[in-house]
């Protein structure tokens, strides 16, 4: 069961504010009735009309998407640069679960259903994600007692990880790789963590997000979720 001003403004044809305005205004009805009252619950038999026609409900989508470099984590763009949701050819009106920075890789999860999204960027789920970043010098066994201890990324927000493990450094060229896990999603947070204690981030990857991960997926193909993972998902808010 849905808000009805959720499902009207879901439909497409407003936004939620200007659906709240149209029930108040007796311009709603659910089954043939006359509905006035905001928090009303109806569930997807219901029929609802709005100024007498028919709301057709958009069917939830759920897509996990390799981002590839030079892709804005948006819907639009005002330059009209590309954006995640060009990829994927839906006519529903899906749009990307948290954001991944423009050169940024890897897992990104798109979907039309809220609820949905509202579960998986939840602070209280704490998702875990994890990201593959390539660094400018070694690090250090101090750097990564550091992260995990937590770093002041901007006045009083810091940015812990739970696990940093490096994969690799390659003395020639002076780079590291590092998989480091968190389970915030603040801005820019691997790329603030790195730099707040002197390492420069030349390319990031996010490998994981909770159940999530690339597994036969090259960069800039996408596929749907599962109902089992739709589920897995729901089953957190239980
Ligand atoms: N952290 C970053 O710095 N950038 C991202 O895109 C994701 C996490």
């Amino acid at each position: 069961m849905e808000r009805l001003q959720k499902v009207i403004a879901e439909s497409g044809i407003t936004s939620r504010r200007k659906a709240e305005e149209l029930i108040t205004l007796g311009k709603v009805k659910v089954n043939g009735e006359i509905i006035k009252e905001l928090g009303t619950k109806v569930s997807s038999k219901d029929i609802i009309e709005v100024n007498g026609c028919q709301i057709e409900k958009e069917e939830k989508e759920y897509y996990l998407l390799n981002k590839p470099r030079g892709i804005l984590s948006s819907t639009t763009d005002d330059k009209n640069r590309k954006t995640v949701t060009d990829l994927i050819p839906t006519n529903a009106r899906i749009y990307p679960v948290g954001r991944l920075d423009y050169d940024t890789t890897g897992v990104l999860i798109l979907t039309n259903d809220g609820e949905f999204a509202n579960i998986l960027m939840h602070p209280k789920h704490e998702i875990e994600k994890v990201y593959l970043a390539k660094i400018k010098g070694q690090i250090t066994l101090d750097a990564i007692k550091k992260l995990k201890e937590g770093i002041e990324i901007e006045k009083g927000i810091i940015g812990k990880a739970s696990k940093v493990k490096c994969k690799k450094t390659d003395p020639k060229t002076n780079n590291s790789l590092v998989q480091i896990t968190i389970h915030e999603g603040k801005n820019h947070q691997v790329k603030k963590m790195f730099e707040k204690i002197g390492y420069e981030v030349l390319k990031l990857k996010r490998e994981k997000e909770g159940i999530f991960d690339l597994k036969n997926l090259s960069s800039g193909e996408y596929r749907k979720l599962t109902p089992k993972e739709i589920k897995k998902i729901y089953s957190l808010e239980k």
